[in-house]
């Protein structure tokens, strides 16, 4: 391992990190929050799940086009073959997931006409997807269920990070915070 090799993840790779994080966790509160309300009470909640989850988008795009022109940080060589290759599948289904929630979600509520409301500051309206609420209905379920998928996904990759970086005393979460980890 060459000392030239930085150990740690870009600022800008951090800060796209942790943003999405929280929004993530933030977007699935909301939603699990309006489980049990109904009509406008619902609609309300869900609003915000919608109009944060589209910034989610847009800051997974950003963060991709950040990810493609700044290399991360070779995975440590004490990690062993099936440990990289879970780490790396599962950043990768994070990536597919973080594109995939929002579009589905998107193109699930255009089949109800719905337009997503930033807070009174925009209106993004429906794509003319050319279907109904049947199809809309279905895909939103789909959506439903990869949104479970990527809870699972999170604490997964939580246990992953802890164990590298309490057990194995392999630097991981020092790779993804600001400083000069090695
Ligand atoms: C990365 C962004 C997003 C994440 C992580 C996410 C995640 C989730 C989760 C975890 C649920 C609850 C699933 C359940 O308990 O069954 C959910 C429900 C829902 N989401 Fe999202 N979501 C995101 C973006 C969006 C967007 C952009 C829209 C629409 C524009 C949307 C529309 C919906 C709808 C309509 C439901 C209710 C589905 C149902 O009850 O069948 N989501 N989402
Ligand atoms: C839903 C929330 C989260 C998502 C979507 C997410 C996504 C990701 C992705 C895609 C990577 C790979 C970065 C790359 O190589 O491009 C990564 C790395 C990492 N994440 Fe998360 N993460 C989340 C939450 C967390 C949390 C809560 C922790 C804290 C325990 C954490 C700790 C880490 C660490 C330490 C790394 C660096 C792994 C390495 O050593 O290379 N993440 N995360």
């Amino acid at each position: 391992m060459s000392d030239a090799v930085s150990q740690r993840y870009s600022t800008g790779a951090i800060i796209f990190h942790w943003l999405i994080a929280l929004a993530v966790i933030i977007n699935w509160r909301i939603a699990e929050s309006a489980e049990h309300l109904e009509g406008a009470a619902r609609s309300a909640v869900m609003s915000n799940h919608f109009a944060l989850g589209m910034i989610i988008l847009v800051l997974t795009v950003l963060r991709i086009i950040w990810r493609l022109t700044h290399t991360p940080p070779p995975l440590s060589d004490r990690l062993k073959s099936w440990e990289k290759a879970l780490a790396r599948g599962a950043h990768a289904l994070f990536y597919i997931l973080l594109i995939g929630l929002p579009l589905g979600g998107w193109i699930g509520l255009s089949g109800y006409g719905a337009s997503i409301n930033f807070w009174g500051m925009g209106e993004l309206g429906a794509l003319p997807v050319g279907f109904g609420e049947e199809t809309g209905h279905e895909i939103l379920e789909l959506h439903g269920t990869g949104g479970s998928i990527m809870i699972y996904l999170m604490f997964l990759h939580i246990l992953g990070a802890l164990k590298h970086s309490f057990i194995d005393k392999i630097p991981s979460l020092s790779r993804m915070w600001f400083g000069s980890a090695r």
